[in-house]
């Protein structure tokens, strides 16, 4: 163990997901049990920038493995982009002797973690998004509590549309990821899924449920991941109505879906992250994703894993490459693989058992 670690920093950053408080739990029992205190930071990188951080000590994070929600507050920090708040992070950091910091969040909160680590903090991410939209890694804490919570959900709107003979349009969140949506579509029986990553044939979903009718089926579900123009909008289920004759509800799940307890997915996710993302930091590592691939914990350089990141959502294009081995360009490019194949394989699942 690096012996120059006396304090590490904890925060949540970004929108909430339910395995953060497990996360945070692992992360200072772990540390304490190596002789390292806990500073938890109060509302993510803005804990760090106003002076708002705390003592954890294990009692602490006692009771908390069943909490949804984050007991360290999130926020997404405007002033810690800026060269001013990065300064006063850095003072707070120098005043409380943080010697290293586990962020866990999204896409933004390791943004906000490299920034960290160039200036000298040694910083490890741990992936917290309910989105599941980080492209090194297979899931992120949150995914599955998610997608259990639209599930139940779903099921409800269920019940009342073989009643009443109707359709229900749901709209789940996922921020231009489709994982809550084409999963949830399959758990929950929909006849359709509309998703970013494939394209989506609206009028053989009208001919199908039109089919469907006729052959007796009165339920129908289609779910639509948010923010997709055409379709993330009440207007789609008007002419899903118009279309096939089906009276057309439209509902919103909006932020139900962040919160509740863990599932023990997200809480046993959030041990094995917190307590990995520790024994990095203490072994004189920093700079890091703490990723599952193929169910086994695994690390990957955070500036790889947001080059693979915006790679895959198109946000750079392949000159972002250049600056990376052959065997870095091949991991990179993967990860990205990975997710169209799996999208792929999941849409087709639907279409094949969705009548
Ligand atoms: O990233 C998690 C997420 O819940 C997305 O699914 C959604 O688009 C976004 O955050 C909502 O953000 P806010 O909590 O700021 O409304």
């Amino acid at each position: 163990m690096a012996t120059k670690f006396r304090k590490i920093g904890v925060l949540t950053s970004g929108g909430d997901a339910p395995g953060m408080n497990n996360a945070v739990r692992a992360i200072t029992r772990a540390a304490l049990a190596s002789g390292v205190e806990v500073i938890g930071i109060n509302g993510g990188y803005s804990g760090l920038v106003n002076d708002n951080v705390r003592a954890l000590t294990a009692q602490d994070v006692s009771n908390v493995v069943t909490l949804g929600g984050t007991m360290l507050y999130s926020d997404r920090c405007a002033e810690f982009k800026t060269e001013e708040g990065m300064a006063r992070a850095i003072a707070t950091c120098k005043k409380y002797e943080i010697d290293g910091i586990v962020a866990c969040g999204g896409d933004g909160t390791f943004r906000g973690a490299t920034d960290l680590s160039n200036r000298g903090i040694p910083t490890i991410g741990i992936p917290c998004t309910i989105d599941n939209d980080i492209t090194s890694t297979e899931y992120a804490i949150g995914y599955d509590t998610a997608m259990n919570t639209v599930v139940e959900m779903v099921d409800r709107l269920r019940d009342t549309c073989e009643s009443h003979a109707r359709c229900n349009v749901v709209e789940v969140m996922g921020n231009n990821a489709g994982g809550i949506a084409i999963q949830t579509a399959i758990a929950c029986g929909a006849v359709a899924c509309v998703i970013n990553e494939v394209p989506f044939d609206e009028a053989a979903m009208t001919e199908k449920i039109k089919r469907l009718k006729a052959a007796g089926k009165r339920g129908f579900i289609v779910i639509v991941s948010e923010l997709i123009p055409d379709y993330a909008d009440p207007a789609f289920a008007k002419r899903i109505q118009e279309n096939t004759g089906v009276e057309t509800k439209f509902a919103r799940l909006a932020h139900v879906v962040r919160g509740g307890n863990p599932t023990l997915r997200d809480r046993v996710a959030g041990a094995r992250m917190g307590s990995r993302a520790v024994a990095e930091l203490l072994a004189g590592k920093s700079n890091l994703v703490i990723c599952e691939q193929g169910n086994e914990i695994v690390t990957v350089d955070i500036n790889l894993a947001q080059t693979a990141d915006r790679l895959y959502k198109g946000k750079d294009g392949m000159e972002v490459l250049e600056k990376y081995s052959k065997e870095e360009q091949q991991e990179i490019l993967a990860a990205g693989e990975k997710k169209r194949a799996y999208f792929k394989t999941m849409s087709a699942l639907l279409d094949e058992i969705s009548g």
